[in-house]
């Protein structure tokens, strides 16, 4: 590898825009572009700009642009239907890959992946900001301090009835949209706080304005073609369980990104954080009185996105794998798609017979 390390930037724009732009910037002694892709030639051009590359640099296609470029990774930030063709074509080339979540958007795409990535024995990470945020950092200190958990009660939601409300047009599109986009985050985030994988998972993703009785609309559903919401119970192993209430219908309080609202009951007191940012504790005293304090903020070197670059580039230092490594990562994909396998077949499912399929052992 070349020291500085030489980046194969997949996507121009969206989240792609601000890696190139953003999150790669208090790391450019570290690293450097070799070479920028996006299918949007007007997105090529303004990131291509900003980063100052030549035009020998910049590439329509994903193909190409692995065919003539020599880096040392990519990071791929494109939608997860193409995740699979670039993380193949960086494995044929020896290329590590930091990749944003999800890891793919089909079990076969993300069963493709894994066997590629074993196959080439190169490193992949996947991109899970929100284990790094304060207050997430705050949260898991808290629960340190209580002693084994019971339970992990997560609620997300967000107000996207307006189509494009939610960014991207293809959130609002997909199928299972609220799962492959968004839920990914809260279970990789149950299991990170709870410590522990799934075994099973059972309920349902919908469509309120599909599932009402027909002829009768519903606010706001027609702004996803699929499945903006879910509710979904997990039997952990360790001993713990799990709730997941996602929602991108939401007409009353909002749990947005960066203000989920995470409840961990423990042994010795309950965990709480909702959309104020601050973490209490609450406890009993020996007469039964319920107290509650608060936990003073964490403090992080690296925040969010910004402790991916930093973790990524130390693993190909030759430091500790970070936690969210492509084989982590395939046990929270499994809750994923576990959860997209229950609400279809009305069945609990086995999430480790999923995990396995992902890892291609099954
Ligand atoms: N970690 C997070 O907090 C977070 C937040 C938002 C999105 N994401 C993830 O980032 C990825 C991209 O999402 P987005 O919202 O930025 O999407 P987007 O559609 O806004 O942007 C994607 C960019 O990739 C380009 N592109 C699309 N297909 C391409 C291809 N085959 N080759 C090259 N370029 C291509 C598009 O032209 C666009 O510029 C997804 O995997 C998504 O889940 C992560």
């Amino acid at each position: 590898m070349t020291v500085p390390y030489r980046c194969l930037m997949i996507g121009a724009g969206g989240m792609a825009g601000r890696w190139a732009r953003e999150f790669w910037t208090p790391f450019r002694d570290r690293m450097t572009f070799a070479g920028l892709v996006d299918i949007n030639h007007g997105t090529l051009q303004a990131t291509g700009d900003w980063l100052e590359l030549p035009e020998s640099a910049r590439f329509t296609s994903v193909g190409d642009a692995f065919a003539a470029v020599e880096a040392d990774f990519c990071c791929i930030a494109t939608p997860p239907a193409f995740h699979q063709e670039a993380v193949e074509l960086a494995c044929a080339k020896g290329m590590h890959i930091l990749s944003e979540k999800p890891v793919a958007d089909t079990v076969e795409g993300c069963a493709a992946i894994a066997n590629a990535v074993r196959g080439a024995g190169v490193k992949m990470m996947i991109t899970q900001n929100y284990r790094y945020t304060p207050r997430i950092l705050t949260l898991k200190a808290a629960v340190a301090e209580l002693g084994g958990v019971n339970y992990v009660v997560a609620r997300y939601a967000s107000d996207y009835r307006v189509r494009g409300a939610w960014g991207a047009l293809f959130r609002h599109t997909m199928a299972h949209s609220l799962l492959i986009e968004g839920g990914i985050h809260h279970f990789d985030q149950i299991r990170n706080l709870s410590g522990a994988n799934c075994q099973t998972i059972a309920g349902w993703d919908w469509n309120p304005g599909q599932v009402h009785a027909q002829g009768k609309s519903w606010r706001g559903g027609d702004s996803f073609d699929g499945e903006p919401c879910g509710l979904f119970v997990m039997r952990m192993n360790e001993g713990v369980f799990a709730s997941y209430e996602g929602n991108n219908l939401a007409s009353g309080k909002t749990n947005s990104w960066r203000s989920e609202y995470y409840r961990v009951e423990c042994d010795g007191g309950a965990a709480v954080l909702d959309r104020d940012h601050t973490v209490r504790i609450e406890e009993r005293s020996t007469s039964g009185a319920l107290q509650i304090r608060e936990v003073p903020p964490v403090a992080v070197a690296w925040e969010g996105h910004l402790a991916m670059p930093a973790q990524f580039l130390d693993w190909l230092d030759g430091g500790p794998a970070p936690p969210t490594t492509l084989d982590d990562n395939l046990q929270s994909t499994a809750m994923l798609f576990g959860a997209i396998r229950a609400s279809e077949s009305g069945e609990t499912i086995d999430v480790q017979k999923v995990a396995a399929e992902l890892a291609g052992t099954a």
